[in-house]
């Protein structure tokens, strides 16, 4: 029975491989993607989401836009990562997926209250959305199965030296989900940098000879520039769809249980989430942190699903 999510997101080049895994793959039914200002402004990443539905021929998944600013503090994007655009290396035509009339919370609610049975959430972004959610909508928590989230990390930071981008840029919102008492795993860098888009899998995009498929090439071609120039990576770290696949197949992503905890008020560990797996802290398991990714088993369900989107474009004419 396929797993109904609700992808929280930042396009952003990884998120757009992320709403790519969960629209093609049949182990997870799609029920809408909500935007939220991040990788770069919410009105980028709104009309990075539409593009990248229109591309992927994703249908009938209402794309609602959020949060356009942080809790608190200024709001921050990742221009140097994701381009001036949020998406930069390939052309878009212009998006023929309508953005909702509905804040991305009011849909979210709304899905949950309306859904027969609890609703999966997948941020991979700031958790503006998410806690603003939590926050109006407490009664919301009891129907939300589980957050399966990419961000944060169990070792260093990528924003920070010890903060990870989506956590650092709404440390409070992060706060909030991880105290909200929801079941969470947590997706850091120390597993989505197992997720390297190497030569090796960038051939395997090309070979699938299809208008996806570059798209795809193109995406981790340009996301492989900036990784290289900013932190002198051989190969970008895929990071988002690594969420998606724990929701998809757990056995692609082990996890152990620990508590999180986010710091807010450190002076140089601002928005870094300390991660407690022996009790150190003697606090409550409050998450499964994710540590070892299969990466064959990986890239081959996201190869499956652009090949599977591509079709269904196919066939649809
Ligand atoms: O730190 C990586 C995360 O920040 C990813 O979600 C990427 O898309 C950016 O949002
Ligand atoms: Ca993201």
């Amino acid at each position: 029975m396929a797993v109904p999510i609700i992808i929280d997101c930042d396009p952003g080049h990884d998120d757009a491989l992320a709403i790519m895994l969960a629209a093609g793959d049949p182990a997870v039914d799609l029920l809408a993607i909500t935007t939220v200002a991040g990788n770069q402004t919410l009105e980028k990443t709104t009309l990075n989401a539409r593009r990248v539905c229109t591309v992927a021929g994703i249908a009938g998944v209402p794309v609602a836009a959020g949060c356009d600013r942080p809790l608190r503090g200024p709001q921050l994007v990742a221009a140097d990562v994701h381009g001036e655009s949020g998406l930069d290396g390939p052309e878009f035509p212009e998006p023929t997926v309508p953005v909702a009339a509905e804040h991305a919370v009011d849909l979210i609610h709304r899905i949950l209250a309306e859904h027969p049975e609890p609703v999966t959430l997948v941020p991979t972004a700031p958790l503006t959305n998410i806690a603003l959610l939590l926050t109006r909508y407490p009664e919301d928590a009891a129907r939300i199965r589980e957050i399966v989230l990419m961000g944060g990390s169990t070792e260093r930071g990528n924003r920070t030296p010890a903060a990870e981008f989506n956590i650092y840029a709404d440390p409070e919102a992060a706060d909030i989900v991880f105290r909200s008492g929801v079941p969470i795993t947590m997706c850091g860098l120390n597993v989505t940098h197992q997720a390297l888009a190497t030569p090796g899998v960038l051939a395997r995009f090309a070979a699938l000879d299809s208008e996806l498929g570059r798209i795809c090439h193109a995406l981790m071609t340009f996301f492989a520039s900036t990784y290289r120039e900013l932190w002198g990576f051989e190969s970008p770290p895929v990071h988002d769809p690594v969420a998606v696949a724990r929701v998809l197949d757990p056995k692609i992503v082990r996890c152990v249980d620990a508590n999180v905890v986010v710091e807010l008020h450190g002076e140089y560990t601002r928005g870094a989430t300390v991660v407690d797996p022996h009790g150190y802290l003697d606090r409550p398991v409050n998450a499964q942190v994710a540590v070892a990714l299969d990466q064959e088993l990986f890239w081959s369900r996201l190869l499956d699903a652009v090949t599977a989107l591509g079709a269904r474009r196919g066939a649809a004419g």
